[in-house]
Order: C-alpha cells, then sequence, then structure tokens
C-alpha cells in the first residue's frame, strides 16, 4: 500500500509521531511519503491511504493543514483518510475538554469540507525546554489550573507509542472496506 502522510505541527512533535509512523508503515512493507503542509504537499493522487496529522493549539489545527485539507479534500474524501489529532487534551480524562477537542476537530471538518474515515486522538507533549520563556510561562500556568505537570525542567511526552503503531493497520482495513 502506498500511504502518504501530511503533517503540521508547531513545535515538532507531531513531526516526530509522522517520523515514526512513517518508519512503522515501512516495517510493515507499505510505501510512505512524508509531507510536512507548509511545504505544498503534492495532491493525493496516486497514494492508497492518507493520515492527515496536526496538533491543537488554543483550541485550533495549524493554518498549513487547513489549506491544505481544503484544496484536495475531494480528492482525499474519495481515498481512506485517517485524521490524527494530537493535543495534551487526548492525555487528559476530563470531559469538557475532550467534548471541546472534538467541537474543535468537528469545526476542522466544516471548514475544510474534510471527511475522514477515523480520526485518531493521540496525546502530544509538554515540551518545556523547547518553549520560550512566555510559552513556557503560559503552559505552566495552564497545567497548574489543570492538575497537568508542572515541572518545567524537562520535557513530559504522553503519546501512546503503540496506539500510533496502530493506525498503519487501520488503514489497511479502511483500504480493504472501501475496496468491497
Ligand atoms: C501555546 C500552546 C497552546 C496549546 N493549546 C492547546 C489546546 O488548546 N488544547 C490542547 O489540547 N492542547 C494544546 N496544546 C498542547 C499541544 O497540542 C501539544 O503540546 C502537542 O504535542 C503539540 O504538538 P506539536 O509539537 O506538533 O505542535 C498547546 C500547546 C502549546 C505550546
Amino acid at each position: 500500500m502506498k500511504i502518504m502522510i501530511v503533517y503540521s505541527t508547531t513545535e515538532g512533535h507531531t513531526r516526530a509521531i509522522a517520523d515514526f509512523l512513517e518508519e512503522e508503515a515501512k516495517k510493515m512493507g507499505h510505501k510512505a511519503g512524508l509531507f510536512n503542509a507548509t511545504v505544498k504537499p503534492p495532491s493525493p493522487k496516486g497514494y492508497d491511504t492518507v493520515i492527515i496529522a496536526a496538533s491543537v493549539h488554543a483550541g485550533k489545527y495549524q493554518s498549513s493543514i487547513e489549506h491544505y485539507a481544503r484544496e484536495y479534500h475531494r480528492e482525499l474524501n474519495e481515498l481512506p483518510v485517517v485524521f490524527m489529532s494530537v493535543s495534551l487534551t487526548a492525555a487528559s480524562d476530563d470531559e469538557a475538554s475532550w467534548k471541546e477537542l472534538k467541537e474543535q476537530t468537528e469545526s476542522f471538518m466544516l471548514a475544510t469540507g474534510l471527511e475522514p474515515d477515523h480520526t485518531e486522538y493521540v496525546a502530544g507533549a509538554l515540551l518545556y525546554t523547547k518553549y520560550d520563556f512566555f510559552k513556557r510561562f503560559i503552559m505552566r500556568s495552564i497545567n497548574k489550573k489543570s492538575g497537568g505537570n508542572t515541572d518545567t525542567s524537562h520535557d513530559h511526552v504522553y503519546t501512546d507509542w503503540e496506539q500510533v503503531a496502530g493506525i498503519p493497520a487501520k488503514l489497511e482495513s479502511l483500504a480493504a472496506s472501501k475496496r468491497d
């Protein structure tokens, strides 16, 4: 199977997840094309399946991925597509935050016309050591309020790598059911 992975990232963690996904897909014998949404990825034509990956910042996905999804939503909707949403909410069990995350994702779909076959919510990372002073201050304050991690001396990665490794298999079964 030829898998296209288009991602957007602000601090680099979704890029790390996309790199990992590319490796996992290759290990499973698939061909994978990895594209950063900020550098004009090609049309998904010629690929069998697609992963669209983006992270949430202040309730929104990156505008670069929104542009890509809007431009190619017709071609994408013909293919099996998994939307991978990366956020800190996905690491929490707060019902209200999950409701917001799902509404934010729904707004993204409405704005772009993208109709993914499946949305995978993946926990992101708190990269305190990579933030500038202002971002570190904001993120620490938010986490203090929400009961999250406030130790800024190192990064905190919440991603469940096994969950991510399961995405190519999900694409395989989506591709099989779309063929039937
Ligand atoms: C300034 C900032 C704002 C964020 N806003 C949200 C948010 O509104 N909701 C959420 O669930 N996570 C939020 N996050 C957490 C990010 O989604 C998480 O850190 C993710 O791993 C970032 O991925 P990236 O490195 O690919 O950009 C925010 C992070 C930062 C630094």
